[in-house]
């Protein structure tokens, strides 16, 4: 059978408030987490009929108890989605949300769906990193991996050991950049317009109502840094200061054929233009996000010269360092991250995926100049993913009339959504 396949894009995200790993969560259901997104974005944008929703994929890295039972399906029936509306859940750790996405959109560009909700959980306070795995021993009696893959922050030690020129010193000074940047955003407004206010309970506290992160730490100082423990290696050079910490968060997106979202008046935030998934040694998993961007580069046609903008997951800051370092790119650039990232916000393991896209969609929103913007993170196991994404407002973008003005109304929507 003849095909031809279809424009896939990213209309809108949201995310609830970030939490520290069983604090203002604690007695809050991660599924709970993944419903208040998907009903948000039912809310945002009525001009979706709910069962025009062709599937739901939400990604949880633990999936057991309440991330477990399929949490894709169950949280659609739980968010009053049609019950003629599937869902499935998707596990590729950190990248899990991205993963969603970009398999969803494999999906719509077959055209096997029109649109779909992609998102991720991770409850880590209710399971904790770690919890309940039991890994092949052959791992290490073969040799297959080296002993310290399993641990996340002991393989960003390696990092350190692999680029000795990425010290302690410049990990801390990029940690303060994402807080100060984290700090700026929340005074200029940007993150709170995809924030998804949660009702809290506590059996202590009584009933609460989440409406910012929790982790940040504004007024971060690279002297304070330098006076933390390195829990990974005694005399180690990752902290609890330059590393994403443990969260509670869910978010979720419609991702849609372009053909579709134009039909039924959706706004077009990105268009998807490549993405690609590597594998590295587990031991450095931390550099994955090199080979990944390479390769979707490749794909696209595309080198880093054309990146106009950058949201990178800050698991660790010398993963970050590592990156930009490789392609070139100063610490500070404005390009990259410039609301801030996980190491102020925190990093709900599979959630984070498309908290990346939803602060690359703004970007472009902000920025028409800016034509292609890239999403990308490393994965526990030895992984790095990346998407490309260009922007429906650059000049350059090829935008029929009626998708332009759709696109264009997409910042009063999102605006519209914050106020309320
Ligand atoms: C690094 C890690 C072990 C720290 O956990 P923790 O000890 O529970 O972290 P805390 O938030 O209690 O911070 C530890 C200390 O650092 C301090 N601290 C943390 N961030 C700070 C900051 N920005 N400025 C000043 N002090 C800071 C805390 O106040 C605390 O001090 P205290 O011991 O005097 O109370 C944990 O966050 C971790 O494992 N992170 C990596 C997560 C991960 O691997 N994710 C997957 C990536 S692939």
């Amino acid at each position: 059978m003849p095909r031809e396949l279809r424009d896939v894009v990213f209309v809108d995200g949201v995310r609830t408030p970030f939490g520290k790993a069983g604090s203002m969560y604690a007695e809050t259901r991660a599924d709970d987490l993944v419903v208040n997104c998907i009903r948000e974005l039912l809310r945002r944008h009525p001009e979706l009929p709910p069962d025009r929703i062709d599937d739901v994929a939400i990604a949880a890295t633990t999936q057991t108890g309440d991330q477990g039972l399929t949490i894709g399906r169950t949280a659609a029936l739980l968010a009053g989605l049609p019950r003629t509306v599937p869902g499935y859940a998707i596990d590729r750790m950190c990248a899990g949300a991205m993963t969603a996405v970009t398999t969803v959109a494999s999906g719509i560009a077959f055209g096997a769906y029109d649109v779909a909700v992609a998102g991720g959980v991770e409850h880590m306070g209710h399971h904790p990193m770690g919890a309940g795995v039991d890994p092949n021993p052959r791992f290490v009696s073969e040799r297959l991996v080296d002993e310290s893959s399993l641990v996340m922050g002991a393989t960003a030690e390696n990092l350190h050991d692999r680029f000795p020129e990425i010290t302690r010193e410049r990990a801390d000074a990029y940690a303060v950049l994402s807080q100060d940047r984290v700090q700026q955003a929340y005074a200029d407004g940007a993150i709170q317009e995809s924030l998804v206010p949660v009702a809290t309970r506590s059996v202590e506290l009584g009933w609460g109502l989440a409406t910012a992160d929790e982790p940040p730490r504004p007024g971060t100082t690279v002297t304070a840094l330098a006076q933390l423990k390195t829990p990974f290696r005694a005399h180690g050079r990752v902290t609890a200061g330059n590393a994403a910490g443990l969260n509670d968060g869910a978010t979720a997106c419609l991702v849609a054929a372009e053909e579709v979202a134009t039909e039924l008046g959706l706004p077009i935030a990105m268009r998807l233009v490549s993405f690609a998934f590597a594998g590295v040694d587990p031991a450095v998993m931390g550099v994955g996000p090199i080979p990944s961007t390479e390769k979707a580069l490749g794909k696209a046609g595309l080198t880093i010269d054309d990146i106009g903008a950058v949201e990178i997951n800050e698991a660790f800051a010398v993963q970050v360092l590592a990156f930009l370092d490789h392609f070139g790119i100063a610490a500070d650039d404005r390009r990259v991250n410039p609301y801030g990232g996980a190491i102020a916000l925190g990093h709900p393991l599979a959630s984070s995926g498309v908290r990346l896209m939803i602060q690359l969609a703004r970007t472009f929103r902000e920025h028409p100049d800016v034509r292609y913007g890239l999403t990308t993170m490393c994965i526990g196991l030895g992984m790095g993913g990346t998407v490309i994404w260009e922007n429906p407002r650059s000049s350059a973008a090829d935008l029929s009339d009626s998708q332009a003005a759709i696109a264009s109304g997409a910042s009063d929507n999102s605006v519209k959504g914050a106020a309320k």
